[in-house]
């Protein structure tokens, strides 16, 4: 999730070196453009390797098949009392939750009470066109923005949910709906200057990983079977390193062919305004950040997902592209691949 208006003095921190590492730039393609003001916030990807594609700016769920040459994004839900939809994240396989609000979208905030957490169960989808199951779970009335989600690693009826506004991570209980703070940090909070805090939110083996937009950071912090902190955020690179102006938003894990739920070999960060940002966590280059930089192609993107259901698409990274404002109008929203070869 992004600030509509950006301001570019957001982040002006010295320019570290850019640590391409010697990469060169990967191929870029586009998978699909949504109609113009449809702000794309979020994706999650189903074992079929479909995508999941959320909108701030419709209560709507997006699907596409990203292995069709001119894909479509069919409705797979519209969700009510809503304005848009922000986080998004598998719970176990083929259920996913996601976050609804009424948005205010020049401040990135929502109604007050109007935040809902939700699940949708494609398991008993049989195709062509049955639907799938959706669950209302609660409200989450003292918030005004719950950006990022992640199912906790080992207690799938635990779901954490990034609060940019609080600088906070609630749970929330899925199978009875209550909720409170699991923890907060300093390391959480948004600045005097950006006003998001904690943005991205993912969970592996014994820890919570994070973006924090405004502070232009990775971090992430061990965490216990309820939720709770169990130990010190750490610190994993800052956005000041991969260049001057890159923001980070949300990101992605890469197990990079490891099992699914153990510790990332690295992360893929959306950035604003043009990049896909690699941080590397383990191995030699561990730090490291390798900068992809496509200012026609990366559209200040929002968030990042590898795909799945063959090696392919696991060497495929999508990326949601926020758009860019000609006049009043949002264009050229949507998602595109990143082709990541061997
Ligand atoms: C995809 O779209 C292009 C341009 O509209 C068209 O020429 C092509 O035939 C389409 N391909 C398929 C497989 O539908
Ligand atoms: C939507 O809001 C209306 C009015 O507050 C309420 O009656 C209704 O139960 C809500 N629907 C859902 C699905 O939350
Ligand atoms: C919501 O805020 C009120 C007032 O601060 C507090 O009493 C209540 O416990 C909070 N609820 C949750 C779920 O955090
Ligand atoms: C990304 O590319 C743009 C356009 O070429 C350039 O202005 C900008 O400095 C590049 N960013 C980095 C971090 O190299």
């Amino acid at each position: 999730m992004r600030p509509f208006l950006y301001i570019s003095t957001f982040l002006a921190a010295a320019c570290g070196a850019q640590a391409s590492g010697g990469h060169t730039q990967p191929p870029i393609r586009n998978i699909f453009t949504f109609p113009k003001n449809t702000f794309i916030e979020n994706i999650a990807v189903r074992a079929n390797s479909n995508l999941v594609i959320t909108s701030l700016s419709v209560p709507t769920l997006f699907s596409i098949n990203p292995t069709l040459p001119n894909a479509t994004a069919p409705v797979i839900y519209t969700f009510p009392n809503a304005t848009g939809i922000s986080g998004i994240a598998e719970i176990t396989p083929d259920l996913f939750a996601l976050v609804t609000g009424v948005w205010d979208l020049a401040n990135t905030r929502a109604i007050l009470g109007s935040l809902a957490i939700w699940t949708i169960d494609f398991t008993t989808t049989k195709p062509p066109n049955s639907a799938p199951k959706v669950k209302f779970i609660t409200t989450v009335p003292n918030s005004t923005v719950l950006n990022g989600i992640a199912a906790h690693p080992s207690n799938p009826r635990l779901l954490l949910a990034a609060d940019s506004a609080l600088g906070a991570v609630w749970r929330v209980d899925l199978a009875t709906g209550a909720h409170d703070v699991a923890f907060s940090s300093p390391l959480l909070a948004p600045t005097s200057e950006g006003h998001l805090g904690i943005n991205g939110l993912k969970a592996a083996g014994e820890h919570v990983y994070f973006t924090n937009s405004a502070q232009g950071l990775l971090g992430r912090v061990k965490i216990d079977r309820e939720g709770g902190p169990k130990g010190e955020v750490e610190v994993l690179a800052k956005a000041a390193e991969a260049g001057a102006d890159v923001v980070y938003d949300d990101f992605a894990l890469d197990f990079s062919f490891s099992k699914r739920g153990k510790d990332p070999k690295g992360v893929w960060i959306a950035s604003h305004p043009s990049y896909a940002v690699r941080v590397a966590l383990a191995g030699a280059g561990a730090g490291g950040q390798w900068v992809v930089n496509d200012t026609g192609k990366l559209l200040n993107p929002t968030s990042a997902a590898l795909g799945r259901g063959s090696g392919r698409q696991e060497r495929t990274l999508y990326v949601t592209n926020g758009g860019e404002f000609v006049g009043a109008d949002l264009v050229n929203e949507g998602v595109v691949a990143v082709d990541l070869g061997q």
